[in-house]
Parts: C-alpha cells; sequence; structure tokens
C-alpha cells in the first residue's frame, strides 16, 4: 500500500514508519521541516515538506495513496497550558486534520482509509472507572481537545472514506514520550510515584501500537474510535513500582500533587489524574499485545538485551 502519514517525523510516526515500510508499504511523510529527512534508498520513507494549515504541492504527491494518517501536533507537555499554547496545541491537530480533509475531498482516487491520532485524554479523569470506546467523553482541556481533533477527523468520512480515531495511551519507549522523563529520577535512586498514586495509568508499548496501526489499517471492518492500550491499565503506584523494578532502582519518592501543581500548573493534571482503558475494540478483533503487562513492557524497555 502507499501510505502518507502527516507528522511521521515524531517518535511514534518513525516505528509505524519503520514498520510498514520493512512490511513491504511505500511511505510519505508530510513534515514541516521535509529536508531533516532526505531518503538515501527506497527502503526509507519519502519526505514531502507542507506546512500542516495549507493546500500546496504535497497534495498532487500525495493523491493517489491508499492510507492517510495524522500523527501531527505540537508537544502536550513540553510547556504550560497558557491560553496561547492551548490554542496552539488544538490548531496544530485540528487544522491539520482539516487540512488533509481538504485535499482528500479534491482528490480523484481516494483513499480507503483515513486514521487519526486522539488520546485517552478523551474519556477526562475516570479514577478506577473501565472505559471503552462505548463510554462518553469526560470533563477538561484535554477531553475537550480529542473531542475538537475527532470531528475534525469524522469530517472526512463525508468524502465516502473509512475514518478511524486511535486514542493512544501512553506510549512507551526509549526514544519519545513521556517514559525517558519519568525514567530519569529513578536513574539516580529518587524515583517514586506522583500522588495520589491511585490514578491509572493507560499505556501502550511503542511496538505494540505500531503493530496495531498496521492491523487497523488492514481490517477494513472496524471503523470509529478504537483504544490504543494494553490491557494491562495500572495505577501510578504499581506503574512506577514495575518502572522501579525494571531499572533496578526503588520506587521510594512521591511527588506531592501540590509540587507538580505548582511546577506545571494545569498540565500537571496528566500525571494526577488518569483513565483505566480497555482496548475493547482491539481485542474483539483478534489483535494480541506483544506487551499486555507493564512489567513485560518495561523490562523489555529498560533491558533490551536481556
Ligand atoms: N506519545 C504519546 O504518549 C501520545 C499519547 C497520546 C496521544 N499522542 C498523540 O499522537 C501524536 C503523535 O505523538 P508523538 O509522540 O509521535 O508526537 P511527536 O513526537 O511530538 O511528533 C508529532 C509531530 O507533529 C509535528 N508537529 C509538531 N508541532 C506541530 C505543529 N505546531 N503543527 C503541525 N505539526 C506539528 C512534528 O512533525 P514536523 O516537525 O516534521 O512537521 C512532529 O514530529 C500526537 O498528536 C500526540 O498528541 C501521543
Amino acid at each position: 500500500m502507499n501510505i502518507v502519514i502527516a507528522g511521521g517525523t515524531g517518535f511514534v510516526g518513525q516505528h509505524v514508519s519503520q514498520l510498514l515500510l520493512r512490511e513491504g508499504h511505500s511511505v510519505i511523510v508530510l513534515s514541516r521541516n521535509a529536508k531533516r529527512g532526505t531518503p538515501t534508498d527506497a527502503s526509507q520513507a519519502q519526505h514531502i515538506q507542507w506546512d500542516g494549515c495549507t493546500q500546496g504541492p504535497w497534495t498532487q504527491v500525495c493523491e493517489g495513496a491508499d492510507v492517510v494518517i495524522n500523527l501531527s501536533g505540537a508537544s502536550i507537555a513540553d510547556q504550560r497550558w497558557t491560553p496561547s499554547r492551548k490554542r496552539e496545541l488544538i490548531d496544530s491537530r485540528v487544522i491539520s486534520t482539516r487540512t488533509l480533509g481538504q485535499a482528500i475531498a479534491g482528490w480523484k482516487t481516494k483513499p480507503h482509509t483515513f486514521l487519526s491520532a486522539s488520546g485517552v485524554g478523551y474519556y477526562g479523569d475516570q479514577r478506577s472507572k473501565i472505559v471503552d470506546e462505548t463510554s462518553p467523553r469526560g470533563d477538561g482541556f484535554l477531553a475537550d481537545l480529542c473531542l475538537e481533533w475527532e470531528n475534525a477527523a469524522q469530517h472526512i468520512e463525508a468524502s465516502g472514506i473509512r475514518v478511524l480515531e486511535v486514542r493512544f495511551g501512553m506510549v512507551l519507549g526509549l526514544d519519545g514520550g513521556a517514559l525517558p522523563k519519568m525514567m530519569f529520577p529513578f536513574q539516580w535512586f529518587l524515583g517514586g510515584p506522583v500522588l495520589p498514586g491511585t490514578q491509572y495509568v493507560s499505556w501502550i508499548h511503542q511496538l505494540d501500537l505500531a503493530r496495531l496501526i498496521l492491523f487497523l489499517i488492514t481490517h477494513p471492518s472496524i471503523r470509529g474510535p478504537v483504544n490504543a492500550v494494553a490491557p494491562d491499565a495500572v495505577t501510578m503506584k504499581d506503574f512506577c513500582r514495575a518502572l522501579g523494578k525494571a531499572m533496578k532502582r526503588p520506587s521510594w519518592f512521591p511527588v506531592p500533587e501540590f509540587v507538580l501543581k505548582i511546577a506545571l500548573g494545569e498540565l500537571s493534571t496528566m500525571l494526577t489524574t488518569g483513565q483505566r482503558a480497555q482496548p475493547q475494540k482491539a481485542l474483539s478483533a483478534g489483535f494480541s499485545f506483544t506487551y499486555s503487562t507493564i512489567q513485560e513492557a518495561l523490562n523489555a524497555i529498560s533491558q533490551p538485551s536481556a
């Protein structure tokens, strides 16, 4: 298949591209800085320039793709959520989705599938309540952001193509996402859970996320929202205990909520609240996770050669 990945230069996008290329697909990455990734041979993705908000020569290059994936978005956890940062977080996702939708609407040959990233933040703070794809949206900034993002993706169905909104949990890997930041204090024997510790962490190993995305684009009966999380959501306390065990470090030093609130403002809610999400649709469709428990996933990441 010919697959376009907007935002494919990021943490998730690189893993997805590598898997798709290994499986014999061809990949075009849309990037705001395409020069960074000029391919040297056909086993690499072709990088094409776009700005994420306007049509341009990229639309002709991408016409004829079988699948379009959007992973674009300014980083959620890099900066405090000031009003202007919140606008940027929303616009970089919603406008890039709409821009891809407008391009697709104008193509004579349309892709069969559009896949958009979203997040389990859609469900808001659910404490220990189990949520699946049928659960309603929750409250808070991330829930509102996910709703706007998913609505923009849903509009693309009007072009007569299948749309998937894939709600990622915390994606675990060494080369991006939250895990390397969480591992840092553990390396110095200063690791511990963010309190209250009872909040749930829904997570997925980066390899399983890439495999799930391939599974979804090759299973045409699945559509709409899909939780991209392992079946083993755990409390923050258990997550940090497993991380300490994997790194052979103690998990002794809890981080009080008020300290995070002072340091990060509203962004701290990403760590002090959580979701206990289940991958109901993926499991029902027969997807099997390589890493289905948190200890297996963190051991594999922390001790890759073990
Ligand atoms: N990683 C996680 O744990 C996680 C969890 C839930 C949801 N997600 C979502 O999944 C998607 C991919 O995650 P990721 O971890 O791969 O993110 P990432 O590493 O930050 O990559 C996102 C890509 O988006 C593009 N981008 C950045 N700022 C942008 C802006 N202002 N406008 C348009 N494009 C912009 C960048 O590509 P160029 O610079 O090449 O244009 C970047 O490589 C994101 O939307 C993220 O919110 C991730």
